[in-house]
């Protein structure tokens, strides 16, 4: 497994991969590795012949008041683990690296950000959205992979690749789970073991949602209000929004027709969860 730090010498090593004609997968991460950061590297190599990944805390889409220096970070464990899947290139730059002095561009997708997480998180994914973009053409994937825990991300990078007909495949990988059902993140490790029962509320109110949907229940207010009544049952919890809208438009819905998508974002003490599911009407 080769480790590179430099933009020049991941964009040469990308192109000698291309020019020799192997398909290359990108998995792009903040690091702090857990399993369903190695689920995302095992659907890469079951879909390219290369895989790269890339460890990166992209300062630029975390806010002044959010967690980017207690972000966890644990390059040395990254490594072993990248390594015990069979990951061919780890590219980890520097801060300095992706934003040289002078830098000053922004890629933006426009309406999918003006819900959920973009209304509390103002200008979160411009920072996601320029550090993917800056990371396709630094490591030329024919392919990329998303967690579709993260939901609205999958949603906007999809947008991102469609509307600047970037020649790559967004691919997204279902959820993985904690044993007890808690969506898997980087930032479950700031939870203490008295607020690992709340964290779980953010499980427990997509199955309630799910059953009210079983039983006939389609009206969307309805579902949302017992969905924050059973959060708040829970101590520690300070919901940030608990929205049924509209899968690919991210637009609230008052009646669920067909399929919606149930998204969740959640503060645990002061650690903000996020979880979603999508509802369909049997
Ligand atoms: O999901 C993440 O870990 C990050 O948002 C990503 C896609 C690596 C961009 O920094």
């Amino acid at each position: 497994m080769k480790i590179i730090e430099t933009v020049r010498e991941m964009q040469s090593v990308a192109d000698a991969m291309r020019s020799a004609g192997h398909t290359i997968a990108l998995v792009p991460t903040m690091g702090y590795l857990h399993e369903a950061h190695l689920e995302l590297m095992r659907v890469g190599k079951r879909h390219a012949n290369k895989l790269i990944i890339s460890i990166f805390v992209n300062p630029t889409q975390f806010g002044p008041s959010e967690d980017y220096e207690r972000y966890p970070r644990d390059p040395e464990g990254d490594l072993e683990k990248a390594r015990s899947v069979g990951v061919d290139i780890v590219f980890m730059p520097p801060v300095e690296e992706m934003y040289p002095e002078g830098f000053q561009t922004t890629v933006k997708v426009e309406k999918l950000t003006q819900h959920l997480c973009g209304l509390s998180r103002p200008g979160h994914f411009d920072g996601v959205t320029t550090v993917v973009c800056k990371l396709f053409n630094i490591t030329k994937p024919h392919i990329a992979i998303f967690g579709q825990k993260d939901y609205q991300q999958l949603a906007v990078i999809s947008r991102m690749a469609m509307d600047l007909n970037m020649d790559i495949q967004i691919i997204g990988v279902p959820t993985v789970r904690e044993a007890d059902g808690l969506a898997m993140s980087s930032r479950n490790a700031y939870l203490t073991q008295e607020q690992r029962p709340s964290a779980l509320s953010l499980k427990k109110s997509l199955e309630l949602a799910d059953e009210m949907l079983r039983k006939g229940e389609t009206d969307a207010k309805a579902i949302v209000r017992a969905v924050e009544a059973l959060i708040k049952e829970h101590p520690f919890t300070e919901i940030d929004y608990v929205s049924i809208c509209d899968p690919v438009t991210l637009e609230d819905m008052d009646r669920i027709d067909q399929e919606a998508l149930l998204a969740l974002a959640v503060k645990v003490g002061h650690t903000r969860l996020i979880d979603n599911q999508i509802l369909k009407r049997k």
